[in-house]
Parts: structure tokens; C-alpha cells; sequence
């Protein structure tokens, strides 16, 4: 499928079907009028084989409770291993109604109360309130910006580990906003400072099939022949992989029997340990027949980035766009051209536009934006005007 027959195909108008990216900016910004490039999710319908799925599942007309369809694993391990060579075991699988969700019932099942949990910024910032919210203490270890790309700081990773006695690291990876696809060595120091020094990790995966421009994603289960399982557990789904988040339907994998057992005892208490059928139905027809898709979603992604790096380079190259290896959520350095103090007011007022502020994601970044570029190219050139005709250019 090339990128125009995908877009032609799949470009569907969200604004006014209860769409929390469209329909509920009032809330948010203050403002209903703005263009909306935060959050993430994506302007495509998904791919015809889910579509057809979840028709043949809602025809049938009950929706009774359910268990996964028997070749559930066999079609999730069969994309594991097509994609990244890794065969998921049957058992090491728990189903969760969102990653989110997951991790925090893995903060409580895996570490007690004040326990130091390192997050490495600037990431996804429902990882810092997880730790917070849940009475744990937040450790930040900053990542390394260099040049419009970051880097793992492991000095300092391992100095915030020890000098706070920490339990958890809560990894991203890709990591969400920096777009890096962490290479397979990358992964492994992490990972051998963490078994140094006893710590657990809970790698957020949900990316894993968004990696850029032949960036290869290694899965933290892969690293060193599968060295580190006993101590990591991954948070996954294909929200992302097919823009399926509304349905709900996410993956924990605990290879580790002593740490399922924590895990189970936890959600067994609160009696939440299952999903939506229609995200199993779904979930499962992208992992069978959903790859034309999803390399066609790719494509797309990977323009929509060219253009836009290449528009602001060739009008403004004050503002750097910072190099995405994978993900579809790049950011942006506006800190040349506006007043970070301002930031706000100038994507709202000036711009008219709906994003996500850097100082979401770790203090320091309040220069920055994050856009999400999976969406229409019409979309993302207004976007881009818009900033750029702001700025004077
Ligand atoms: C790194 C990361 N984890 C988790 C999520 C959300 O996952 P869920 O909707 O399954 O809770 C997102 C969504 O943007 C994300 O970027």
C-alpha cells in the first residue's frame, strides 16, 4: 500500500464523535477552536482486518463475559516473533485494561510504600504521578540533550539508584517524548546497573512497533539472549501499533513466577485482571493480519517527520526538531524563538493549537513542545504554518 492509498483510504474526521483529542479541548486549553496535535492517537481508521473482526464479533450480538480466543497467544507470539525473533510464553501474560493502569498496579505489587522509583526525564508524565500518587518516592534521572537527540546519562542513572536506595526503574522504551529506539547495548548497561544493585524494572513497551527509518526495537525481554527477565517486567499493547487505545486492552509480561504471584495476588484482591472482548477480537486480528497496515502506517509517519524537519529547517532553523528514531511524538525546541514563560499563551493564543508542553515531561523542558505527527499531512502542514507564520516566518 503506498502512503497515498493508505491516506486516502484510512484519513477519517474525528471532531465531534466524542473524541477526547477533538471534543473536549475546553477543558484542557480553555479553548474549543484550537488544532489539536497532542495526545496519542492518530486520525487513521484502522486496519479493514479489525474492522471485519469486530463486525463478525458485534453481529453476533452478546457480549457476555469471555476468555481470549484459544490462538490468542499464538497470533501475539507469532508478531513478537516476525517483528523481534521473541517467543512469549503462555504464562507469563496477565491482561490489563490499559499500560497505565498496569504500571500502577505493578508499583504496589512490586514495591512497598516509600520505596525510590527512578524514571528517566523527560518521559511520559503519567510515570511521574504513577510513583507519586502512589506514595512511593520519585527519583528523576536526567537524559542527556545533545544536539536535538538525547542520551542515557549511566553515571548518573546508577548515582540515583544508589544514593536513593531505589527498588523500581520504570523504563520507556521507545521512550516517549525523546524518540529514541534504545540500541541492544544502551539496554544492557541499564540493565546490568539494575541487576547490580537489585533493582526491578517495568519496561513500558506500548511503542515497540513504532521504530522509524529501519531503527531496530529490541524488547527488554531480548536483551543479552533474555539475561534480565527474572528482573523485568513488560507493559505493552497495540494502542498504538493500530490506534486502538478506546478499546482498552493492554498486556503485562512477567516471566518471573515470584513477581506474577505479587502481581496476581494484588489484582485478585481488586478484581481487576481482565479487558474488553472487543479489544482481545481486535488485538488479535492486527497481530494476524494487520502487518501491510501497520508498515503503511509507518511510511506515513516517517514523511509527515521529513516534511515537517524539512520545512522548519529550510524557514526556521532557530527551532530545532528533535531526531525521532521511533514513536510518532517528536519534540520540538522553541526555546530560541519563544519565551518559554510564554509558552502556553503562544500555542493557544497565537498558534491556535492544542500540544503537549515539554515541562510535562521534566522541568528543564519548558522550552519545548510535543507534536503528534500521525495524522493527516493536510493536518500537520497547518500545524507547522501555524507555528511558523507565529514566529514570523
Ligand atoms: C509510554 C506510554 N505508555 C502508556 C501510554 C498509555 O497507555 P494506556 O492508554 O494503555 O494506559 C502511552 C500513551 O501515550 C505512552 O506513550
Amino acid at each position: 500500500m503506498t502512503n497515498q492509498e493508505f491516506l486516502s483510504k484510512h484519513i477519517v474526521e474525528r471532531k465531534g464523535t466524542n473524541c477526547m483529542k477533538w471534543d473536549d479541548l475546553t477543558s484542557l486549553y480553555g479553548k474549543e477552536d484550537l488544532l489539536p496535535m497532542w495526545i496519542a492517537d492518530t486520525e487513521f481508521s484502522t486496519c479493514d482486518a479489525i474492522v471485519n473482526a469486530l463486525h463478525t464479533r458485534v453481529s453476533h450480538g452478546a457480549f457476555g463475559y469471555s476468555v481470549l480466543p484459544k490462538d490468542y497467544i499464538s497470533a501475539f507470539s507469532g508478531w513478537m516473533d516476525r517483528h523481534y525473533g521473541l517467543t512469549i510464553e503462555k504464562e507469563w501474560l496477565r491482561l490489563s485494561a490499559g499500560c497505565v493502569g498496569a504500571i500502577a498496579l505493578l508499583v504496589n505489587a512490586i514495591t512497598e510504600p516509600g520505596d525510590a522509583c527512578v524514571i528517566m526525564t523527560p518521559v511520559y508524565y503519567p510515570f511521574h504521578n504513577v510513583v507519586k500518587e502512589n506514595g512511593r518516592k520519585l527519583v528523576t534521572c536526567e537524559l542527556i540533550y545533545e544536539d536535538g537527540t538525547f542520551h542515557i546519562d549511566y553515571e548518573a542513572f546508577e548515582k540515583a539508584i544508589v544514593e536513593n536506595d531505589a527498588k523500581l526503574f520504570i523504563q520507556c522504551s521507545p521512550h516517549n517524548p525523546v524518540g529514541r529506539v534504545w540500541t541492544e547495548d544502551e539496554l544492557k548497561k541499564v540493565l546490568s546497573i539494575c541487576r547490580k544493585h537489585g533493582v526491578l524494572v517495568i519496561s513500558d513497551e506500548i511503542h515497540q512497533d513504532i521504530a522509524l527509518w529501519g531503527n531496530r526495537f529490541i524488547p527488554a525481554f531480548s536483551v543479552a539472549e533474555g539475561a534480565y527477565r527474572d528482573i523485568v517486567i513488560v507493559v505493552t499493547s497495540v494502542s498504538k501499533t493500530f490506534n486502538l487505545p478506546g478499546l482498552m486492552h493492554s498486556h503485562v509480561l512477567i516471566p518471573n513466577a515470584e513477581l506474577r504471584a505479587k502481581y496476581d495476588a494484588l489484582t485478585q484482591r481488586l478484581h481487576c485482571f481482565n479487558t474488553n472482548v472487543l479489544g482481545q477480537v481486535a488485538a488479535r486480528a492486527g497481530y494476524l493480519y494487520g502487518d501491510e497496515w501497520h508498515k503503511a502506517f509507518i511510511s506515513v509517519i516517517e514523511s509527515n517527520y521529513n516534511y515537517m524537519k524539512d520545512t522548519i529547517a529550510a524557514r526556521a532553523p532557530e527551532i530545532t526538531v528533535c531526531k525521532l528514531e521511533g514513536t510518532f511524538l517528536p519534540l520540538l525546541d522553541l526555546s530560541k524563538v519563544v519565551d518559554p514563560k510564554r509558552m502556553h499563551s503562544f500555542m493557544v493564543d497565537q498558534c491556535g493549537m492544542a500540544v503537549d508542553y515539554g515541562e510535562q515531561f521534566g522541568a528543564g523542558y519548558e522550552g519545548f513542545i510535543r507534536l503528534n505527527i500521525a495524522t493527516d499531512p493536510k493536518i500537520l502542514a497547518d500545524a507547522v504554518e501555524r507555528i511558523l507564520k507565529a514566529i514570523g516566518k
